[in-house]
């Protein structure tokens, strides 16, 4: 702006390039408002649409930021000094960020912005992916002036858009319950989601959504924001009296601050913007493809995930080592490939009271030891997997026991627990360090080749004894780098080995987590009517590859219900698929289901695990009765759509099935079909989905909790 200030034109659809856009700053002067008065321009704060905005020069909607200075002044003028485009992301030091080399088209813009009085610079930061339509954004501050500053707020993107014609999605719920789709039009005011628990929690997703109100899978405009941070956030839209409708995303201020002596600097983590002009399919297509490509460890970002089977709910805690081959043989036999033992092989922990922090095999359980058993389960042929939760500490525990003090706690405070336990100090590099190298040594041991990283509960008594008064809000951030640190060391380290996060389920399912775990435990609810509603909506900001999905056993642990097998196979064949059960208890026909399945999910693996996703029928729209989705390939020769029923009901309408992204001049074949059928005529005139199977029967096509699938074949 004329000011030199940092204005904003426009974020959209793509437009073509001029020199000047006057028609999309123009704004005309109302009474009432404060202005500033530089040479022949007057500029009304409130009015604009600012790149970056403080507080308490005349725009009045929330700011990006807000630093304060020692005489407790909390103005800023932030003025443009330069900018410097270069080829290529770099990756951000200490934080999870998305990366690309120099060689292909993306492009680094850094926006120089300085503040005469205080000394303080600010760079802003613009990566542009142009094939996924993606611009990454963060904010750098650096204290160049000799006075001490303190940042009490520091976000990573702000964008000004001129209307609030937008519904806004988010995805809220609980543990067992997470990322139900909420949709509601924008209102006059603030509408923001956010976390305080330090972990981006079940009850709200950092990804959101701003789509035109006609928009749908298949076309319309929509805005995707996601943030790659596992802490307490802040998604945030504020109307204003103009109706113009400001989304900020960042570290939520509420919780923090940041002392910025001279010379020191801070780094915000990285905003995710994306926008998508036909529909919602397509932006989360572009999301899916920008984090594998972009963001995701390459080791494992285009990997085969393998099938894996998990003990919990097979036996909890009670379990010995002949129970545990017992499983690992069967699934080896069942053609598994990854065995994953969970919580209670460590200290001497037979229910969830105590050991955390105690990261040594329990001998009364594993008697020979984990090496013992690793060398069992990969001379099965099976990988060997293990569950940690590192950044834990029971008060019956050695750990605690000698380090009583790395515990969080706030002085004279009583304790809050939560599931019987508390949280090691990750602000500590003491304690980084002593958990890396308790973690280290049963790598090496047993030889792991992945690890279920869990985290149980959030975190109250906020207080560092590691860390002065004034830097007591730094803590919440501080406690996040500390588990990126020891993530970062223990991949450094041991570079083959998968991470998945979790946190009691879905917890932690945050691009900060996928950065370092490429997949992630989409929710502890493992029942496959609850899973699709789950898997449906976080599916509008993740892909396949990242959602844990497993089989578990009836009657549900989680709701007591009881689904068809072949349905808990159907739901988790769309992700990174596994069985969650006591599968020596099963009956021969429930194995051989389980052959088959395993079969089929190895023959389509790259599809289910990679493909492009399409939403085709919504659990949380119109009757609510049913779902369904599909995986495409790449070159459109292979589809598998699946119908997913909840109720049934008598007499139901005929069923056709939409399917989208194949190719209109092609035939295929479904389910082997005799008849053969274009893909125009797939999508547009739908596939006839029988119900009626046997006219002497209820209607069993579409009976409670039952499913299809539909493998669609090009025909050569
Ligand atoms: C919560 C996880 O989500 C479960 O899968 C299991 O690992 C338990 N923790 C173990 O305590």
């Amino acid at each position: 702006m004329e000011n030199g200030e940092l204005g904003q034109i426009y974020f959209g659809k793509r437009i073509h390039i001029k020199n000047q856009y006057a028609n999309l700053i123009k704004r005309e002067r109302r009474e009432a408002m404060p202005s500033w008065k530089v040479d022949q321009y007057d500029f009304q704060p409130d009015h604009l649409k600012q790149e970056y905005a403080s507080l308490g020069k005349g725009d009045f909607r929330e700011p990006a930021y807000q630093v304060q200075q020692e005489n407790g002044s909390r103005i800023t003028e932030l003025q443009y000094v330069d900018y410097r485009l270069q080829k290529g992301k770099k990756r951000l030091s200490g934080l999870p960020s998305s990366f690309a080399d120099e060689s292909g088209d993306v492009e680094t813009l850094a926006v120089y912005l300085k503040d005469a009085l205080s000394g303080l610079t600010v760079t802003l930061r613009y990566s542009v992916f142009p094939h996924q339509n993606v611009i990454v954004r963060s904010a750098e501050f650096v204290n160049k002036g000799k006075e001490h500053l303190v940042l009490r707020r520091a976000l990573s993107c702000q964008i000004d858009l001129p209307d609030s014609h937008y519904d806004f999605i988010h995805f809220a719920g609980t543990w067992s319950r997470e990322r139900h789709e909420v949709k509601r039009s924008l209102q006059p005011g603030i509408q923001r989601i956010s976390s305080l628990r330090t972990e981006s929690s079940h009850q709200h997703n950092p990804f959101i959504m701003l789509a035109r109100p006609q928009t749908t899978e298949d076309c319309g405009d929509v805005y995707g924001f996601n943030f790659v941070y596992s802490g307490n956030f802040l998604d945030q839209i504020e109307v204003d009296q103009y109706g113009t409708s400001r989304v900020l995303i960042g570290i939520n201020p509420e919780e923090f601050s940041w002392n910025l002596a001279s010379g020191a600097t801070f780094q915000t983590p990285e905003a995710i913007l994306s926008f998508s002009s036909q529909g919602k399919n397509k932006l989360s297509q572009q999301l899916g493809h920008f984090y594998l490509n972009h963001l995701v460890n390459p080791r494992f970002s285009n990997a085969d995930r393998p099938i894996l089977v998990n003990n919990w709910e097979a036996t909890y805690f009670n379990f010995n080592e002949d129970k545990l081959l017992s499983i690992a043989s069967k699934a080896a036999e069942l053609g598994i490939e990854l065995f994953v033992l969970d919580d209670g092989w460590f200290g001497h922990r037979d229910d969830d009271t105590t050991s955390l922090g105690d990261w040594f095999v329990d001998r009364t359980k594993l008697p020979d030891g984990l090496a013992h058993l690793a060398d069992k389960i990969h001379g099965l042929g099976l990988k060997f997997g293990l569950w940690f939760e590192p950044e834990m500490i029971s008060l019956e525990s050695d750990l605690y026991q000698e380090h009583p003090d790395w515990m969080i706690a706030a002085p004279h405070r009583t304790l809050t627990p939560g599931r019987n336990q508390y949280v090691l100090d990750f602000t500590r590099d003491e304690v980084v360090d002593t958990i890396f190298k308790m973690m280290a040594k049963c790598i090496e041991e047993a030889r792991l080749d992945y690890i279920k990283w869990d985290m149980n509960r959030c975190i109250t008594e906020m207080y560092s004894s590691n860390l002065s008064p004034s830097e007591q809000l730094e803590m919440p951030h501080r406690y996040i780098l500390g588990v990126y640190k020891l993530y970062q060391r223990l991949i450094d380290h041991y570079p083959n080995v998968l991470f998945e996060s979790c946190a009691s389920g879905g917890g932690r399912f945050d691009l900060g987590m996928m950065y370092y775990a490429p997949q992630a435990w989409t929710s502890d609810d493992t029942d496959a009517a609850e899973r699709i509603l789950i898997q449906y909506g976080t599916s509008y900001g993740y892909p396949l590859s990242m959602m844990g999905a497993h089989v578990s056993a009836v009657p549900n642990h989680q709701t007591g219900r009881v689904t068809p097998f072949e349905t808990r196979g159907h739901v988790a064949f769309f992700g990174d698929f596994g069985y969650e059960l006591d599968i020596t208890k099963l009956s021969k026909e429930d194995q051989k289901q389980i052959r088959a399945q395993v079969n089929l999910y190895k023959k389509y693996r790259r599809l289910f695990q990679y493909g492009n996703f399409y939403r085709l029928e919504s659990p949380y729209e119109g009757e609510k009765n049913v779902a369904s989705w599909e995986v495409v390939n790449d070159d459109q020769t292979l589809a598998i759509a699946a119908r997913y029923q909840l109720l049934n009901r008598p007499n139901p309408s005929y069923l056709r099935l939409y399917v989208r992204g194949l190719n209109p001049d092609q035939l295929y074949r479904v389910n082997g079909s005799q008849e053969t059928f274009y893909g125009d005529e797939l999508m547009n005139a739908g596939y006839f989905v029988d119900q009626v199977l046997d006219i002497n029967k209820p209607i069993t096509g579409s009976a409670d909790f039952s499913s299809r699938l539909f493998i669609i074949k090009a025909v050569k």
